[in-house]
């Protein structure tokens, strides 16, 4: 059942590009993106003031992502929350508020609770889900479907990768129905996110790469991500992953945060995953890692193959993705994200299928 791979996690892995074919193509049809499956229409949108996204974990980090390319595409304010603390912060929400909930198994209770809470405030809700016919997908006013098919391994993957793309699809409808994108930028858009998935097999055929990075730096006991922008967010889940699986511990922080206060932490050897996909921040990320480079960390560097020289200079490792529209990246950046921490696990033994003090579906508090 685990279809020749050793763990659930390494199928769920090689199986996204599948996965986010099944989620995106059914829904582009001759050019343009079709959710039939959505009963909002332009005025609802004109009237809305505000989206609020909640969700946790994993599915919390594709709302980070999804504030960056929503609030560029609609014009609107996006607030994105953790379930868990949308319930106590007494939340700005009216009925001129769309919640999008996004949650792999619509069964998670925090994420349940909030979606119930907004209700009572009045919100419209749509939901993100992977699990038909689950309580989230059950209670909410709309619900777009991923289409990942059964996720068995605690550390999501191919429900992440499928979130993302259903935040394209929406991302493109709404901006469509408002009237806040040109026409040239939406097939251009279009046309680059059916590429996606050749893109993602190509990353995938070429893992070993990743493999022997892993193999390089197993043995850290502490490890950074750092990133500007969408790059951040892509940082936030890497770390996640990273640590669920690896039981390394590692944090995200947004670049230009560092000189705050964590540089402190670089020392000699200490590894920094550097995420410079975001080309107009390609400079900026550049700069902050020369100065955990003089503080002798050792970097790892992920950017788009045209940047390839530019990065090789500075970093001691590039990971390259193939370039595509800027707001299509995180679903490139992410795959090498996963088999980093999937090989690290590997290599040091870990339950990489059950990490330890995990379930795939919280429904405690
Ligand atoms: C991390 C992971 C978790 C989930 C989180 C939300 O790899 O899988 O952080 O993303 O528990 O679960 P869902 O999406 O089912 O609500």
């Amino acid at each position: 059942e685990k279809g020749g791979y050793e763990h659930f996690m390494a199928k769920e892995i090689m199986e996204q590009p599948k996965a986010f074919r099944d989620t995106v193509f059914p829904r582009i049809q001759d050019g343009r993106v079709v959710l039939d499956d959505l009963n909002l229409d332009g005025d609802y949108l004109r009237e809305t003031d505000k989206i609020y996204i909640i969700a946790c974990g994993s599915s919390y980090h594709v709302g980070m992502v999804a504030k960056y390319i929503l609030e560029k595409l609609l014009r609107k304010p996006v607030e994105v929350s953790l379930a868990s603390e949308f319930r106590y912060c007494d939340p700005l929400v009216t009925e001129k508020t769309l919640c999008i909930v996004i949650s792999q198994s619509g069964e998670t209770i925090d994420t349940l609770a909030a979606l119930r809470e907004a209700k009572r405030l009045g919100a419209r809700i749509l939901s993100i889900v992977n699990v038909v016919g689950s309580s989230i997908a059950r209670e909410s006013d709309d619900v777009l479907y991923t289409w990942a098919g059964p996720e068995i391994a605690v550390a999501t993957t191919k429900a992440y990768s499928t979130q993302l793309a259903v935040i394209y699809l929406i991302a493109l409808r709404f901006a469509e129905l408002l009237g806040t994108i040109s026409g040239e930028i939406y097939d251009h858009i279009v046309s680059e996110l059916l590429t996606i998935p050749t893109k993602m097999e190509h990353i995938l055929e070429n893992r070993e790469a990743i493999q022997y990075y892993a193999s390089i730096y197993f043995n850290h006991e502490s490890i950074f991500f750092i990133g500007r922008n969408i790059d951040y967010a892509i940082g936030l889940e890497g770390s996640l992953k990273l640590k669920e699986i690896s039981y390394i511990h590692s944090e995200a922080y947004a670049a230009g945060e560092l000189k705050h206060g964590t540089i402190s932490l670089i020392e000699q050897g200490t590894l920094v995953v550097a995420l410079a996909s975001c080309t107009q921040l390609f400079d900026k990320l550049m700069s902050n890692v020369v100065e955990v480079k003089s503080r002798g960390a050792d970097v790892l560097g992920l950017t788009v193959e045209s940047r390839a020289e530019a990065m090789k200079k500075t970093v001691d490792h590039a990971i390259l993705v193939p370039d595509t529209h800027p707001m299509l990246l995180p679903s490139l950046d992410v795959l090498p994200m996963q088999l980093f921490a999937y090989y690290v696990a590997l290599m040091r033994g870990c339950d990489i299928d059950k990490p330890r003090n995990l379930a795939k579906s919280v429904t405690v508090e």
